[in-house]
Protein backbone atom coordinates (compact mmCIF):
# COMPACT_ATOMS: atom_id res chain seq x y z
CA UNK A 1 0.00 0.00 0.00
CA UNK A 2 2.83 2.24 0.74
CA UNK A 3 4.95 1.72 -1.75
CA UNK A 4 2.19 2.76 -4.04
CA UNK A 5 1.12 5.45 -2.65
CA UNK A 6 4.52 6.52 -3.23
CA UNK A 7 4.95 5.59 -6.69
CA UNK A 8 1.94 7.47 -7.15
CA UNK A 9 3.48 10.98 -5.51
CA UNK A 10 5.11 12.08 -8.76
CA UNK A 11 1.89 12.36 -11.06
CA UNK A 12 0.13 13.55 -7.71
CA UNK A 13 2.72 16.45 -7.80
CA UNK A 14 1.98 17.03 -11.30
CA UNK A 15 -1.82 17.07 -10.60
CA UNK A 16 -1.03 19.69 -7.63
CA UNK A 17 1.07 21.74 -10.09
CA UNK A 18 -1.32 21.93 -12.57
CA UNK A 19 -4.29 23.23 -10.58
CA UNK A 20 -2.32 25.67 -8.77
CA UNK A 21 -1.44 27.03 -12.20
CA UNK A 22 -4.59 26.82 -13.15
CA UNK A 23 -5.52 28.82 -9.60
CA UNK A 24 -3.16 31.49 -10.81
CA UNK A 25 -4.58 31.95 -14.25
CA UNK A 26 -7.44 32.25 -12.97
CA UNK A 27 -6.94 35.29 -10.64
CA UNK A 28 -5.21 36.76 -13.59
CA UNK A 29 -8.13 36.10 -15.76
CA UNK A 30 -10.83 37.59 -13.10
CA UNK A 31 -8.73 40.37 -12.56
CA UNK A 32 -8.05 41.32 -16.86
CA UNK A 33 -12.02 41.32 -17.11
CA UNK A 34 -12.22 43.54 -14.50
CA UNK A 35 -9.92 45.93 -16.17
CA UNK A 36 -11.98 45.28 -19.16
CA UNK A 37 -15.42 46.04 -17.79
CA UNK A 38 -15.08 48.75 -16.16
CA UNK A 39 -12.42 50.47 -18.51
CA UNK A 40 -14.04 48.99 -21.58
CA UNK A 41 -17.71 48.06 -20.93
CA UNK A 42 -18.18 50.93 -18.31
CA UNK A 43 -16.79 53.43 -20.40
CA UNK A 44 -18.36 52.91 -23.48
CA UNK A 45 -21.61 53.74 -21.38
CA UNK A 46 -20.37 56.70 -19.63
CA UNK A 47 -18.16 58.74 -22.18
CA UNK A 48 -18.70 56.94 -25.24
CA UNK A 49 -16.50 54.28 -27.18
CA UNK A 50 -14.26 58.15 -28.04
CA UNK A 51 -13.00 57.66 -23.84
CA UNK A 52 -11.22 54.22 -24.82
CA UNK A 53 -8.37 56.24 -26.38
CA UNK A 54 -7.01 56.79 -22.21
CA UNK A 55 -7.03 53.03 -22.13
CA UNK A 56 -5.28 52.28 -25.40
CA UNK A 57 -3.78 55.05 -28.01
CA UNK A 58 -4.91 52.77 -30.94
CA UNK A 59 -8.59 51.80 -29.38
CA UNK A 60 -10.70 54.89 -31.02
CA UNK A 61 -9.14 56.29 -34.28
CA UNK A 62 -12.37 59.30 -35.16
CA UNK A 63 -12.64 58.67 -38.96
CA UNK A 64 -12.40 54.82 -38.89
CA UNK A 65 -15.97 53.25 -38.28
CA UNK A 66 -14.92 50.02 -39.23
CA UNK A 67 -11.90 49.74 -36.74
CA UNK A 68 -13.84 51.00 -34.60
CA UNK A 69 -16.47 48.66 -34.90
CA UNK A 70 -13.65 45.55 -34.78
CA UNK A 71 -11.85 47.13 -31.79
CA UNK A 72 -15.15 47.16 -29.80
CA UNK A 73 -15.93 43.73 -30.83
CA UNK A 74 -12.61 42.45 -29.56
CA UNK A 75 -12.66 43.70 -26.25
CA UNK A 76 -16.20 43.81 -25.58
CA UNK A 77 -16.42 40.22 -26.18
CA UNK A 78 -13.08 38.96 -24.62
CA UNK A 79 -15.26 40.27 -21.10
CA UNK A 80 -17.87 36.90 -22.06
CA UNK A 81 -15.11 34.56 -23.92
CA UNK A 82 -12.43 34.87 -20.63
CA UNK A 83 -14.93 33.88 -18.35
CA UNK A 84 -16.94 31.17 -20.45
CA UNK A 85 -13.74 29.57 -21.49
CA UNK A 86 -12.66 28.73 -17.44
CA UNK A 87 -15.90 27.53 -16.91
CA UNK A 88 -15.79 24.45 -19.90
CA UNK A 89 -12.41 23.32 -17.81
CA UNK A 90 -13.99 22.64 -14.18
CA UNK A 91 -14.51 18.78 -14.58
CA UNK A 92 -17.77 19.59 -11.88
CA UNK A 93 -20.02 21.51 -14.78
CA UNK A 94 -18.34 19.31 -17.86
CA UNK A 95 -19.67 15.69 -15.79
CA UNK A 96 -22.69 17.31 -14.43
CA UNK A 97 -24.04 19.99 -16.78
CA UNK A 98 -23.66 18.31 -19.84
CA UNK A 99 -26.00 20.84 -21.88
CA UNK A 100 -24.12 23.77 -20.30
CA UNK A 101 -21.01 22.55 -21.36
CA UNK A 102 -21.86 22.19 -25.42
CA UNK A 103 -23.82 25.53 -25.35
CA UNK A 104 -21.29 27.04 -23.29
CA UNK A 105 -18.73 25.39 -25.83
CA UNK A 106 -20.16 26.85 -29.20
CA UNK A 107 -20.54 30.54 -27.44
CA UNK A 108 -16.95 29.85 -26.67
CA UNK A 109 -15.99 28.50 -30.31
CA UNK A 110 -17.64 31.25 -31.80
CA UNK A 111 -16.66 34.26 -29.69
CA UNK A 112 -13.29 33.42 -29.74
CA UNK A 113 -13.00 32.83 -33.74
CA UNK A 114 -14.90 35.91 -33.71
CA UNK A 115 -12.29 38.19 -31.55
CA UNK A 116 -9.64 36.50 -33.72
CA UNK A 117 -10.62 37.40 -36.99
CA UNK A 118 -11.38 41.15 -35.75
CA UNK A 119 -8.10 41.07 -33.99
CA UNK A 120 -5.75 39.98 -37.44
CA UNK A 121 -8.02 42.75 -38.70
CA UNK A 122 -7.24 45.47 -36.83
CA UNK A 123 -3.22 44.03 -36.92
CA UNK A 124 -3.05 44.00 -40.84
CA UNK A 125 -5.66 47.03 -41.22
CA UNK A 126 -5.09 49.55 -38.19
CA UNK A 127 -1.68 48.43 -37.72
CA UNK A 128 -0.14 47.62 -34.22
CA UNK A 129 3.23 48.49 -32.38
CA UNK A 130 5.87 45.00 -32.33
CA UNK A 131 8.10 43.80 -34.97
CA UNK A 132 6.98 42.01 -38.31
CA UNK A 133 7.94 38.41 -36.20
CA UNK A 134 6.14 39.21 -33.03
CA UNK A 135 2.84 40.43 -35.16
CA UNK A 136 3.17 37.40 -37.40
CA UNK A 137 3.37 35.11 -33.50
CA UNK A 138 0.08 36.81 -32.57
CA UNK A 139 -1.58 36.17 -35.69
CA UNK A 140 -0.16 32.93 -35.56
CA UNK A 141 -1.85 32.72 -31.99
CA UNK A 142 -5.40 33.41 -33.85
CA UNK A 143 -4.52 30.89 -36.47
CA UNK A 144 -4.50 28.30 -33.87
CA UNK A 145 -7.27 29.48 -31.78
CA UNK A 146 -9.25 29.25 -35.31
CA UNK A 147 -8.02 25.59 -36.38
CA UNK A 148 -8.51 24.50 -32.92
CA UNK A 149 -12.48 25.23 -32.85
CA UNK A 150 -12.44 23.57 -36.23
CA UNK A 151 -10.87 20.16 -34.87
CA UNK A 152 -12.06 20.15 -31.38
CA UNK A 153 -16.00 20.72 -32.57
CA UNK A 154 -15.47 18.31 -35.45
CA UNK A 155 -13.83 15.50 -32.51
CA UNK A 156 -16.91 16.51 -29.80
CA UNK A 157 -19.42 15.58 -32.99
CA UNK A 158 -18.23 12.28 -33.64
CA UNK A 159 -17.65 11.55 -29.88
CA UNK A 160 -13.65 11.17 -30.06
CA UNK A 161 -13.74 12.39 -26.54
CA UNK A 162 -9.93 11.69 -26.35
CA UNK A 163 -9.19 14.08 -29.43
CA UNK A 164 -11.93 16.29 -28.14
CA UNK A 165 -10.25 17.36 -25.04
CA UNK A 166 -6.62 17.87 -26.80
CA UNK A 167 -8.03 20.54 -29.20
CA UNK A 168 -9.86 22.06 -27.11
CA UNK A 169 -6.93 22.17 -24.72
CA UNK A 170 -4.79 23.79 -27.13
CA UNK A 171 -7.90 26.40 -28.12
CA UNK A 172 -7.97 27.93 -24.39
CA UNK A 173 -4.08 28.07 -24.03
CA UNK A 174 -4.35 29.74 -27.33
CA UNK A 175 -7.27 32.02 -26.21
CA UNK A 176 -5.06 32.89 -23.42
CA UNK A 177 -2.02 33.78 -25.07
CA UNK A 178 -2.95 37.36 -25.02
CA UNK A 179 -3.24 37.43 -21.19
CA UNK A 180 0.16 35.45 -20.35
CA UNK A 181 1.63 37.85 -23.25
CA UNK A 182 0.72 40.55 -20.34
CA UNK A 183 1.75 38.87 -17.25
CA UNK A 184 5.16 37.44 -18.89
CA UNK A 185 6.41 41.21 -20.23
CA UNK A 186 5.09 42.61 -17.00
CA UNK A 187 6.79 40.32 -14.77
CA UNK A 188 9.83 41.04 -16.81
CA UNK A 189 9.34 44.96 -16.26
CA UNK A 190 9.24 44.26 -12.93
CA UNK A 191 11.91 41.78 -12.31
CA UNK A 192 14.32 43.49 -15.34
CA UNK A 193 13.00 46.84 -16.58
CA UNK A 194 12.91 47.25 -20.09
CA UNK A 195 16.19 44.97 -20.96
CA UNK A 196 16.11 44.07 -24.04
CA UNK A 197 12.83 46.34 -25.20
CA UNK A 198 13.20 49.11 -27.25
CA UNK A 199 9.95 50.95 -25.55
CA UNK A 200 9.20 53.69 -28.60
CA UNK A 201 8.78 50.24 -30.98
CA UNK A 202 8.04 47.93 -28.74
CA UNK A 203 10.69 45.93 -30.17
CA UNK A 204 13.71 43.71 -28.96
CA UNK A 205 14.65 40.27 -28.31
CA UNK A 206 13.08 40.19 -25.00
CA UNK A 207 9.02 40.96 -26.96
CA UNK A 208 10.25 38.39 -29.32
CA UNK A 209 11.04 35.69 -26.32
CA UNK A 210 7.62 37.15 -24.83
CA UNK A 211 5.56 36.31 -27.28
CA UNK A 212 7.22 32.87 -27.91
CA UNK A 213 6.46 31.92 -24.98
CA UNK A 214 3.01 32.74 -24.94
CA UNK A 215 1.99 31.71 -28.25
CA UNK A 216 3.66 28.58 -29.20
CA UNK A 217 5.30 27.28 -25.88
CA UNK A 218 2.39 26.66 -24.06
CA UNK A 219 1.47 24.24 -26.77
CA UNK A 220 4.70 22.72 -26.36
CA UNK A 221 4.18 22.51 -22.28
CA UNK A 222 0.52 21.13 -22.79
CA UNK A 223 2.27 18.21 -24.94
CA UNK A 224 4.82 17.70 -22.60
CA UNK A 225 2.18 17.19 -19.79
CA UNK A 226 0.53 14.55 -21.70
CA UNK A 227 3.76 12.92 -22.31
CA UNK A 228 4.37 13.29 -18.16
CA UNK A 229 1.24 12.13 -17.19
CA UNK A 230 1.69 8.57 -18.99
CA UNK A 231 5.44 8.26 -18.36
CA UNK A 232 7.16 5.85 -15.80
CA UNK A 233 10.27 8.53 -15.83
CA UNK A 234 9.88 9.79 -12.72
CA UNK A 235 12.27 12.77 -13.25
CA UNK A 236 10.25 14.04 -16.34
CA UNK A 237 6.95 13.91 -14.30
CA UNK A 238 8.91 16.30 -11.34
CA UNK A 239 10.60 18.07 -13.54
CA UNK A 240 7.22 18.99 -15.39
CA UNK A 241 5.40 19.79 -11.93
CA UNK A 242 8.24 22.05 -11.42
CA UNK A 243 7.70 24.06 -14.37
CA UNK A 244 4.16 24.41 -13.96
CA UNK A 245 4.92 25.52 -10.59
CA UNK A 246 7.65 28.22 -11.77
CA UNK A 247 5.22 29.38 -14.36
CA UNK A 248 2.67 29.73 -11.51
CA UNK A 249 5.29 32.14 -9.71
CA UNK A 250 5.83 34.19 -13.15
CA UNK A 251 1.87 34.33 -13.13
CA UNK A 252 2.05 35.64 -9.53
CA UNK A 253 4.64 38.40 -10.42
CA UNK A 254 3.62 39.31 -13.67
CA UNK A 255 0.14 39.73 -12.05
CA UNK A 256 1.23 42.36 -9.50
CA UNK A 257 2.98 44.14 -11.91
CA UNK A 258 0.50 44.50 -14.59
CA UNK A 259 -2.41 45.30 -12.40
CA UNK A 260 -0.28 47.87 -10.11
CA UNK A 261 1.34 49.70 -13.00
CA UNK A 262 -1.17 49.47 -15.93
CA UNK A 263 -4.45 48.46 -15.16
CA UNK A 264 -5.17 49.50 -11.49
CA UNK A 265 -3.71 53.30 -12.42
CA UNK A 266 -5.80 53.35 -16.29
CA UNK A 267 -8.91 52.32 -14.38
CA UNK A 268 -8.35 54.86 -11.20
CA UNK A 269 -6.77 57.70 -12.16
C1 LIG B 1 -8.80 35.51 -28.56
C2 LIG B 1 -7.99 36.05 -27.70
C3 LIG B 1 -7.78 37.52 -27.60
C4 LIG B 1 -8.15 38.32 -26.57
C5 LIG B 1 -8.85 37.88 -25.31
C6 LIG B 1 -7.72 39.67 -26.89
C7 LIG B 1 -7.91 40.77 -26.08
C8 LIG B 1 -7.51 42.06 -26.37
C9 LIG B 1 -7.69 43.19 -25.51
C10 LIG B 1 -8.31 43.14 -24.14
C11 LIG B 1 -7.20 44.28 -26.15
C12 LIG B 1 -7.15 45.70 -25.59
C13 LIG B 1 -5.80 46.05 -25.07
C14 LIG B 1 -5.76 46.66 -23.68
O1 LIG B 1 -6.57 47.51 -23.32
O2 LIG B 1 -4.85 46.27 -22.91
C15 LIG B 1 -6.68 43.84 -27.40
C16 LIG B 1 -6.10 44.64 -28.34
C17 LIG B 1 -5.63 44.22 -29.55
N1 LIG B 1 -5.60 42.92 -30.00
FE1 LIG B 1 -6.34 41.31 -29.07
N2 LIG B 1 -7.09 39.65 -28.10
C18 LIG B 1 -7.10 38.37 -28.58
C19 LIG B 1 -6.56 37.90 -29.75
C20 LIG B 1 -5.95 38.72 -30.68
C21 LIG B 1 -5.39 38.27 -31.93
C22 LIG B 1 -5.39 36.82 -32.40
C23 LIG B 1 -4.89 39.37 -32.56
C24 LIG B 1 -4.19 39.52 -33.87
C25 LIG B 1 -3.75 38.65 -34.62
C26 LIG B 1 -5.12 40.51 -31.71
C27 LIG B 1 -4.79 41.81 -32.03
C28 LIG B 1 -5.03 42.92 -31.25
C29 LIG B 1 -4.70 44.28 -31.63
C30 LIG B 1 -4.04 44.69 -32.93
C31 LIG B 1 -5.09 45.09 -30.57
C32 LIG B 1 -4.99 46.62 -30.51
C33 LIG B 1 -3.95 47.07 -29.53
C34 LIG B 1 -2.57 46.88 -30.04
O3 LIG B 1 -2.23 47.49 -31.04
O4 LIG B 1 -1.85 46.12 -29.41
N3 LIG B 1 -5.76 40.07 -30.59
N4 LIG B 1 -6.88 42.48 -27.53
Amino acid sequence: MLIHEIKKTPNQLLTTSKKIWFSCLLLAQTCFVIYLALGYGLTSVTTGISGWSLLNKTAYIANDPTGNLMYAAHVLLAIVMIIGGSLQLIPTLRVKYTKFHRYNGRLFVLLACTISLAGIYLMVIRGSVGSPLTQGLTIFGGCVIILSSIFAVRAAKTRNIKHHQIWAIRLYLAANGVLFFRLIIFAWFLLFGTLGIDTTTFTGPTVLAASICSYVLPLVIAELIRYAESTKNKVITIATASLMLFISIIFLIGLLSVVLAQWYTIIFS
